[in-house]
Parts: C-alpha cells; structure tokens; sequence
C-alpha cells in the first residue's frame, strides 16, 4: 500500500478543490490517495490480488436535474448527484444514505478551483464501485451487518459539507453557487420517493467533510421519519477539533470561518449555540454534538493525519522543514513531537465526555495514523484492521447498531501503543 500516494500524485488535477492554499498539496495528496487506493482495490488490479473476489459493476451516477429549479446545484450550477444500490433479502427496507467528503472550500478562488473537478461540477462526475468501499460493500464477510442494504452514496460538489446556501461570483465575472444545503435536502427528497419514506430503518453516514455533513443533518435526517423507524447516524474521520496549532494560533477556525461565512452555513447551526458562541465555533462538531439527540457513533483517529497536517502542524505553523517527515508519516516522529500530536487524541477524548452519558452513543477512537476507516475494507473489516477493545471498526460498529452489547466507547491508549495499527498504510 506504500506506493499509493506516489502514484496518486501525478494524478491530481492541480485546480482541485482545497483546503487552504498553502498545504493544498497534502490534503489533495490524501484525499486522492485514499479515492485513488479505493478505485484500485474495488475497479483495479489490486483487487482480485487483495480480496480473489470478482468484481462488480460500477454503481451508476444519477442527476438530480429537476432540483435544478430549486436551486440545488453544484458550485458550477451542474446538477448535483448520487449513486444507488438497492438493497435485497430481508434488508430491502433498510437503507444507508453516505454523504461524500472531500475537505472544504472557503475563499472565492478555492471555489471557483472546484469547479474544475468532481467536487465542484457533476461535468466530472462517473460511475463508481462500491466493491472493496468497507460499509458499502456488497460482499458480507466484508460487511455483515450492512452488505444487502439499499445504499446511496450522495455526491460532494458544494464545498462547505451540504450545509451552505448562498451565492457569489468568481473572479471571472460567473456565478458561484454555495448550495449545500438545497443538494441535501433535494437528494431526501428524491430518495424518500423512491422507497426512503418506507423504510424500517435508515443509517446516515459520512467522512471527513461528509462525517462533518452528518453531525449536521442528523436530527433533521431522523425527523423526517416516524419514532417506529431506527434512525442513527455514523461519523468517521469527522470529529474536527478547535484547537490551536503548535505555533498557538488558531488557523483552522479561521480557514473555517472562511467556509461559514462565505457559503453561508449560519441556517444549519444548533441555536442553543449561536446565542452565545461565534458560528464559526458552532460548526465544530464538539459543539455540534451537544444538541444532537439521534443516537450516533464516533469513529476517529486519535492521531487522524488530516487534522495533523491542517490542524494540530499546518504549514504556516511549521515554517522550517522539521515536521515535514512526522506530518508524512508518524514512524517519523520523534517523543516530543509524538506529545504535540497526542494533544489530538486527549483533546478528543475530553470533548467526548459528554457522549458518555448518552445512551445510543457510541465511539471508536484509535491511535492509528489513518483518515477514513470505514470506507476501505482493510481498514473496515479485515484480519490486519486497526482494532480497539479486540473489534475492528465494523464490529464495533455493528455490535452498537444491532444493540448487540453495549456500545463501545473507547478511546485508545497512546501512540504506538496498539499493536493493531502496524498495518496501516503511511496514509
Ligand atoms: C410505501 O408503502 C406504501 C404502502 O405499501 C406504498 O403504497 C407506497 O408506494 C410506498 N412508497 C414508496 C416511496 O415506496
Ligand atoms: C524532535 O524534533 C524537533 C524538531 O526537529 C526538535 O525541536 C526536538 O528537540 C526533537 N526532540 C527530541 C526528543 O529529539
Ligand atoms: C480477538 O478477536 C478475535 C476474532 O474476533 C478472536 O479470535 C480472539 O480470540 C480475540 N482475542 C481476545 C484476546 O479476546
């Protein structure tokens, strides 16, 4: 798995959407190597060395081109998309619902970037598998608990986490459209029509930016049902912290603060919140969370290297070349910088306190150096997975779904503590 972000690299469309400009590089290199690793093990080569398991036909994209008129569209005023599997056996009125990730963009310029790329236009948009995709795989040892469900996997083309409504211009004079919030909406919409309204039970899922998107939209997604339908809500890679970086500002809540206010996501925030905090801060799941009353599962890192390298070390904060080789690759780090990033992981750990007492909750916070868990069989569900408490992600997360024993909650202990982490890719 050691070639994957090399040879993701040459790949990356220079204009992609960003996180920030400076460490552009980094978050596309990942971001791109984790879609990159998931097309090669679910379309490419990799997988029949990996899994010797035929592969699928690719999941088809569909437009939503009638909530064009309600001006659900992506930043470049395309119609925004999903793909849908539908579910069979006695799963067929279950449904999952997964919303992309694919960091943020906060500036005109980073915006009108997007544009020229899948997370900003559905121009760029195709088929995908799911084959190999963890919690959207079709192949039940993979994943017992979800494999028949129907399963919408919703596009990412807004830029702010399906959470903004507005409209500003780029440089060049056109329309940028900030609709997040109209493509959620619009795509409910459309799935209740075509069985959604039915079903005995319904999971919302997402990573990264798409985990931020789910802490958002939960207990809007559970109240469109009646309290006989389950309803919970699974956030991976999305517990976004608000911290300070090592060089003690706070950078992230002001590139941040570029997505709320650019695009809009005021509409979205917990009240209770705004009324005393600034709605840059209320976009931060620790204070997201307080108000959410959807039961919900947590799955982080610890030591997450998207955070690391945006939050905890970003370029500006590291201006001297020392942290680039810990930032790549944790082995790298030596014990001083290994205290730094555990602030990650206690800092996690403390704004979870207030999960402990709520019942449904559950959480899965390992200490291994990886973005993404439960969108990749390997790090979902396989024999060398990540586990915590001896269960891998999938279990943990299955045993909380079914209510098969009481949900875990556990954060891991400190890096390199858990043996189980040695497989995982530099990712
Ligand atoms: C839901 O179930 C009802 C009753 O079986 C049926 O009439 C309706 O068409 C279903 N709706 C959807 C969206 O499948
Ligand atoms: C770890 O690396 C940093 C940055 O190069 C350095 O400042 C620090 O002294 C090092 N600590 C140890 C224990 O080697
Ligand atoms: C951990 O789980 C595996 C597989 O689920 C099982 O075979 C093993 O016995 C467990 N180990 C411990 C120490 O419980």
């Amino acid at each position: 798995m050691d070639m994957v972000p090399a040879s993701a690299e040459p790949l990356l469309h220079p204009e992609q959407c960003q996180l920030r400009p400076s460490d552009h590089r980094r978050w596309w290199v990942l971001v791109a190597a984790a879609l990159l690793l998931m097309l090669l093990v679910t379309v490419g080569p990799l997988r029949p060395m990996l899994f010797g398991v035929p592969q699928s036909e690719p999941v088809a994209l569909i437009l939503l081109t009638a909530a064009q008129e309600k001006g659900a569209v992506c930043l470049d005023g395309t119609p925004p998309g999903y793909h849908l599997q539908r579910g069979s056996g006695d799963s067929s009125s279950s449904w999952h619902i997964h919303l992309q990730g694919g960091g943020w963009c906060g500036t005109v310029n980073d915006c009108s970037n997007c544009r020229m790329s899948d997370l900003g236009s559905s121009k760029f948009m195709k088929p995908i598998q799911f084959t190999g995709a963890g919690i959207l795989s079709s192949d039940h040892l993979q994943n017992p608990d979800f494999y028949n469900w129907n399963k919408a996997y919703v596009r990412y083309c807004d830029g702010a986490s399906f959470s903004g409504d507005a409209e500003g211009q780029a440089e060049d004079g056109t329309i940028l459209h900030f609709r997040g919030l109209r493509i959620y909406q619009a795509v409910i919409d459309e799935l209740m029509e075509k069985g959604l309204a039915n079903a005995t039970q319904a999971i919302l899922t997402g990573c990264s930016a798409g985990g931020l998107a789910t802490f958002v939209h939960c207990d809007d997604f559970s109240a469109r049902f009646s309290h006989k339908v389950s309803v919970k809500c699974l956030v991976d890679a999305g517990f976004i912290l608000d911290v300070k970086d090592i060089s003690g500002q706070r950078s992230f809540r002001s590139l941040y603060g570029g997505v709320v206010h650019l695009q809009n996501v005021r509409q979205v925030l917990p009240k209770d919140c705004l009324t005393n905090k600034e709605p840059t801060e209320c976009f931060f799941p620790a204070e997201l969370i307080k108000s959410i009353h959807t039961p919900m599962f947590i799955v982080n890192s610890g030591y997450d290297p998207a955070q690391i390298r945006n939050v905890i070390v970003p370029a500006s904060s590291a201006p001297d070349k020392s942290w680039l080789s810990c930032k790549d690759n944790i082995r790298n780090c030596n014990s001083t910088q290994i205290d730094v990033l555990d602030g990650l992981r206690t800092t996690m750990a403390d704004a979870l306190k207030v999960v402990k007492d709520k019942e449904d909750w559950g959480f899965f916070i390992d200490s291994c150096f990886t973005h993404c868990q439960m969108v990749l069989d390997v790090s979902w569900n396989s024999h060398n997975s990540p586990r915590l408490g001896n269960k891998t992600v999938a279990e943990a997360v299955g045993d909380w779904h079914h209510g098969r024993t009481q949900g875990v909650k556990e954060v891991d202990c400190k890096y390199p503590c858990n043996p189980t982490c040695n497989s995982q890719s530099p990712l």
